[in-house]
């Protein structure tokens, strides 16, 4: 996938294809899409992270089909987007922001589901500084199922260990391997204490006690009921680090989205118990420190796992006219 075939490939009926809106909107959907991403990165960065959890959200429930976008309504009070799994998920408004260029420019021609993996990639480019650049197989459609209970049936949990977090990426038909890459996302972003709280009393052989004690409890304790906190220590406050400046590695040319999680971990100093877990099983360790020496290796292997998250078309029920609420 990471030579960018222009054409459209030949493929089974369905399944998404390179290219599917090349003949369509002028050939304009793909560069609406970045430059509305764009946009909203330029007005708040942090926008990026939201954009790729978002994607993942969606495809990790019933396929890539934009359930994770449905509003509740009267008829469905607790959607995807309701669940506790879901906690902090934002981003809806970069989405939207998307859809109404997108519907100005050709009305109901191009599904949620296709946006939000436009959306993750762009992001992706924009906050690796290029590194990260694929081509998004499109084509799919809306569904019309969203659920609260599927959510938290599909979706990782900050808590699991590795065997758990292994079989839940398998389920889905990724391998051990691509847990570790796609789990490199969390050098971006942030989480809110109540994702980690059980790290505050870990043993120090599970995290940096510095980094335990006089960071993330400190900040647990700040302010209002469960703040946020960076996922990368690289975004901490500088003076709040301490003697843990020597973990911190710069972003390189000013990106974000990079190894330097991969390090993290090899130095417990990550948020979740999750994020610690894949340094603790011989199945994940070794491709933990073959990420954190190689982080051009990592900008092209996650890209191919976007791509594989992509695949899944999930329901083909519709174009949505808005993508907060299916047409009918
Ligand atoms: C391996 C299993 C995973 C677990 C257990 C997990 C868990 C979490 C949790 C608990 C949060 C913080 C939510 C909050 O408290 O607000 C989070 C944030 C985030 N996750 Fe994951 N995640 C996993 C995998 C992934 C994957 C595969 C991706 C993308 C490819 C991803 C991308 C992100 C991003 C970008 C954020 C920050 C979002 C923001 O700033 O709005 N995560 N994750």
């Amino acid at each position: 996938m990471k030579a960018a075939a222009a054409a459209v490939q030949a493929t089974a009926p369905g399944t998404p294809t390179v290219g599917y809106y090349n003949d369509k909107c002028n050939g304009s959907v793909e560069g609406i899409v970045r430059e509305t991403v764009k946009a909203a990165l330029n007005a708040d960065l942090t926008k990026g992270a939201a954009l790729v959890r978002l994607f993942f959200h969606d495809c990790f429930v019933r396929g890539c089909d934009g359930s994770v976008l449905l509003d509740p309504t009267y008829a469905n009070p607790y959607p995807e987007k309701t669940s506790g799994a879901n906690i902090g998920l934002r981003g809806f408004d970069v989405i939207d922001a998307i859809k109404a260029n997108l519907e100005s420019a050709c009305p109901s021609t191009v599904s949620c589901a296709d946006i939000l993996a436009f959306a993750a990639r762009d992001a992706s480019g924009y906050l690796s500084k290029g590194g990260i650049d694929y081509a998004v197989p499109a084509g799919r459609l809306n569904g019309v199922v969203s659920s609260a209970a599927d959510a938290e049936r599909n979706l990782p949990g900050s808590t699991f260990d590795v065997a758990t977090l292994i079989s839940n990426f398998a389920a889905k038909g990724f391998t051990p391997e691509e847990l570790v890459i796609v789990s490199g996302a969390h050098s971006i972003g942030r989480a809110h204490c109540s994702s980690f709280r059980d790290r505050l009393s870990s043993p120090s052989g599970e995290i940096n006690p510095y980094f335990r004690d006089n960071i993330l409890a400190k900040d647990c304790d700040a302010g209002p009921a469960d703040p946020t906190v960076e996922n990368n220590i690289r975004d901490q406050n500088a003076t709040a680090l301490g003697n843990l400046t020597s973990y911190v590695v710069p972003a390189r040319g000013g990106a974000s989205l990079d190894n330097s999680y991969y390090v993290n971990s090899l130095n417990s100093v990550v948020l979740f118990h999750s994020d610690w877990a894949i340094v603790g099983s011989n199945a994940t360790r070794r491709h933990v420190h073959e990420y954190a020496d190689n982080g051009t290796l990592w900008n092209l292997d996650f890209a191919d796992a976007l791509v594989k998250l992509a695949m899944p078309p999930g329901s083909t029920a519709e174009i949505r006219k808005t993508c907060r609420a299916t047409n009918y």
